[in-house]
């Protein structure tokens, strides 16, 4: 059984002094629980700001995104091991954001899955379908490719190290989040997958869901045994519903 993993990812949203009094106020009401793991994936530009202020609480930094290289010629990129350095233990990979205003593809993620394994940092990979990929019956072939390309070559043992975010693309930032029923058929269809293609004990892989999780929903969607936990996003960005949704994941 896995801790339940909250994760707030804060996407483009607060300067260096609004991250710091955000982080102040979470840690101002949070009480940590053994069962709830939380972390914090705040913009580049704040990780050392509230590196700092994480230093010596249990809660997790996590970055939005790395490059796939270590070093080099490429502007405007930020690396795994500068990641390390400021104090980052997770990276979000593959964010919809990433991969639909980004145009990132499943060759780029995989490149920096393996890049966050080389330097020790635990990949979040999200993968996760768009509206009309659902409605026209798609949704499990585009997430087994989104794993088949994202996880290639990936060794059996860090399934243990790796969480998916399962994200459709129309629950996130629409206010429409996915049933519990809805979003546990797609868990359990990812851990089948993973059990098959890579003969990997899937319930050691944590697989949480991100899309529209608010303190109002996020108590039926933790009742289901597959979701192990939330990557949230507008929920996350005020200290009392972010705090809420990490205790719901406490309590249910
Ligand atoms: P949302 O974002 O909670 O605002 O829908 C989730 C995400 O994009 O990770």
């Amino acid at each position: 059984m896995h801790r339940r993993f909250i994760v707030g990812n804060w996407k483009m949203h607060k300067t260096i002094s609004q991250a710091e009094s955000l982080v102040t106020d979470i840690l101002q009401i949070y009480q940590p629980q053994a069962s709830v793991e939380l972390a914090i994936a705040p913009p580049f530009l704040s990780l050392p700001a509230v590196a700092r202020l994480l230093a010596s609480t249990s809660i997790k930094l996590a970055a939005q995104n790395t490059c796939a290289s270590d070093e080099g010629a490429f502007t405007g990129e930020i690396s795994p091991p500068m990641l390390r350095d400021v104090g980052c233990h997770y990276v979000i990979i593959g964010h919809s954001e990433r991969r639909h205003i980004f145009g990132e593809t499943d060759q780029d993620i995989n490149k920096k899955v393996h890049a966050a394994f080389h330097h020790d940092l635990l990949p979040i990979l999200c993968v996760g379908e768009r509206l009309e990929e659902r409605q026209s019956n798609k949704t499990q072939a585009v997430i087994q490719q989104q794993l088949q390309t994202g996880l290639d070559g990936i060794e059996s043992k860090n399934f243990e190290k790796i969480t998916i975010a399962y994200e459709p693309v129309w629950a996130i930032g629409t206010g429409q989040a996915a049933t519990v029923d809805q979003a546990t058929e797609v868990h359990r269809h990812i851990r089948s997958f993973l059990d098959t293609q890579w003969s990997v004990k899937s319930d050691q892989t944590r697989i949480i869901y991100g899309g529209s999780v608010t303190p109002e929903n996020a108590k039926s969607l933790f009742q289901s045994p597959q979701i192990n936990g939330a990557l949230v996003g507008k929920a996350c960005l005020n200290s009392e519903s972010f705090v809420k949704i990490a205790e719901l994941a406490t309590s249910s």
